[in-house]
């Protein structure tokens, strides 16, 4: 009898393993960090074989330590940080490079270069997308460009080229599958959300051979079976979704107008914008949030590169603090900011600004400021660039939010939450299952399988853990928003 989702969640920092059952609870996880490579200020990179050899470890660990046989599984979905580009041999299966990661930005001059030709508005009707190093279409160019010989092997179509899903799918499968999803291609720069095809004028111009690229399929589909060896038995491998589009259907978010926010290591507020594209006026993506029984979803998307990243930063390079999780009690010291404002834009900025040469900057401190003022704005931080991408999503969609579904490690911090909810001024609403990612992961295989029947069946498995509503007094709130305004406009364009 098969009892059993499997669904791998490989993030940016760690993969994960988890079995979900049929009630939409978690019966196990197994987790483990990788290490992050930064050869240069600016670059961000992780060794191919980490991001297979870990998946491989904690989804064996996660089966052995609940005593579940691999035939107990009836099947497994993907998820994955996006827009991560590694590009390998097809015959020895050996990578090129390693994968460059989406938050690295080594490829921002590619960018400037494209835009200072007029390419902008090309790229974004049909990709939805900004010009910005974050998505892979320059990333895979700078490969091809850079590692010697590489070019011509891609051209005589020995090469290629995969987001992480793709990756860890060619590794499941034994090299028999070659293909992403719908939503990981819609972040590439290279495919055409209207057409839902790899789009040659884009692929021209960035100059990268069509040989190189997967087969594009929907997010919810049996697509093959994994090879015997990798976990014992073949196993259906089922579903594929971005993590962020992934954390959307898991919120169950299915109906136009419904957002999420997920706190990870950035933050990425997505809305379900329905059947239609909407194009943005104010700097979002447009992104497909899940192709499944063959009807096409939209939505905006705003991505925010640094999210939770920001309280490790005050364990790892601050100190303030010796886990994250201390850092609630250590805001709590005090009552407010006391005027400081933190912005962390330590990678550039994302939406709305996209200012790829922002710096982080903190501001407004006098000899009063402690560790627990700064510990409230990194907070703040967090929740005010949550709010601007918010503030944008109303005005180009024309929808007003009723609620904010959160998600992800961050919303443990229940001071957090109510600062999100103060800043949107709007109720932010935590579910039982905060794993969304992995459970729309598991969602999707679960729908393609039969193990479950209809989303209609999912939805009802969505429960509320916590409802946070905002002070009816937003006044003192009001300073703080201001000086954050202030404060982003230090930031930009420190590094041009
Ligand atoms: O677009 C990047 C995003 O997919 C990364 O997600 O959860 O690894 O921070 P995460």
């Amino acid at each position: 009898m098969q009892k059993y989702i499997l669904s791998l969640d490989s993030g940016t920092t760690s993969n994960r393993a988890i079995l979900f059952s049929h009630s939409g609870e978690i019966a196990g996880m197994a987790q483990q960090e990788f290490e992050q490579v930064y050869p240069r200020p600016g670059w961000v990179e992780h060794r191919p074989h980490d991001i297979w050899e870990t998946q491989l470890k904690v989804a064996r660990e996660v089966l052995e330590k609940q005593k579940v046989s691999p035939s107990e599984v009836a099947g497994i979905g993907i998820t994955n940080q996006r827009e991560t580009t590694l590009v390998w041999n097809r015959e020895t299966g050996e990578p090129v490079y390693n994968a460059i990661v989406w938050q690295d930005r080594r490829t921002a001059s590619i960018c400037d270069e494209l835009k200072s030709r007029g390419l902008e508005n090309t790229f974004a009707k049909k990709t939805g997308l900004v010009l910005d190093a974050y998505f892979s279409g320059t990333k895979i160019k700078w490969i091809l460009d850079n590692v010697e010989g590489v070019r011509e092997q891609a051209l005589a179509g020995k090469l290629a080229f995969g987001t992480v899903d793709t990756w860890l799918i060619w590794k499941l499968t034994g090299g028999k599958l070659h293909i992403t999803d719908v939503t990981n291609a819609s972040r590439t720069l290279l495919f055409n959300i209207h057409t839902l095809q790899w789009d040659d004028e884009l692929l021209e111009i960035l100059g990268v051979p069509k040989q190189m690229l997967p087969n594009v399929k929907p997010s919810s589909e049996i697509y093959g079976n994994t090879d015997k060896d990798i976990l014992g038995e073949e196993i259906p491998v089922a579903g594929i979704a971005g993590d962020q589009q992934a954390a959307l259907f898991g919120q169950m978010c299915s109906g136009e107008g419904m957002v999420k926010n997920t706190y990870g290591t950035g933050c990425f507020v997505v809305m379900n914008t329905g059947s239609k594209p909407i194009a943005s006026k104010h700097n979002l993506l447009t992104t497909i949030a899940w192709q499944v029984g063959g009807k096409t979803t939209y939505a905006l998307e705003g991505s925010i590169f640094i999210g939770g990243a920001v309280v490790q930063w005050l364990r790892d390079q601050l100190g303030i603090i010796k886990s994250s999780g201390e850092i609630e009690e250590l805001a709590l010291e005090v009552d407010d900011s006391d005027g400081v404002s933190f912005v962390p834009g330590f990678v550039g900025l994302g939406a709305p600004h996209w200012d790829q040469y922002a710096a982080g900057t903190i501001t407004g401190l006098s000899r009063g400021t402690n560790k627990a003022h700064i510990a409230r704005a990194a907070l703040e931080a967090i929740a005010l660039q949550s709010m601007e991408v918010i503030e944008t999503m109303v005005k180009d969609s024309g929808i007003s939010l009723h609620e904010l579904r959160v998600d992800g490690g961050a919303v443990v911090n229940n001071l957090l939450m109510q600062i999100q909810a103060d800043a949107i001024a709007t109720d932010v609403v935590r579910p039982k299952v905060t794993e969304t990612t992995a459970l729309g992961a598991a969602y999707l295989a679960g729908l393609a399988t039969g193990f479950w029947e209809s989303m209609e069946e999912v939805k009802k498995q969505w429960q509320v853990d916590r409802r946070f509503q905002p002070a009816e007094n937003r006044d003192a709130f009001k300073k703080v928003i201001a000086n954050w305004r202030k404060a982003v406009e230090r930031s930009k364009g420190w590094y041009e």
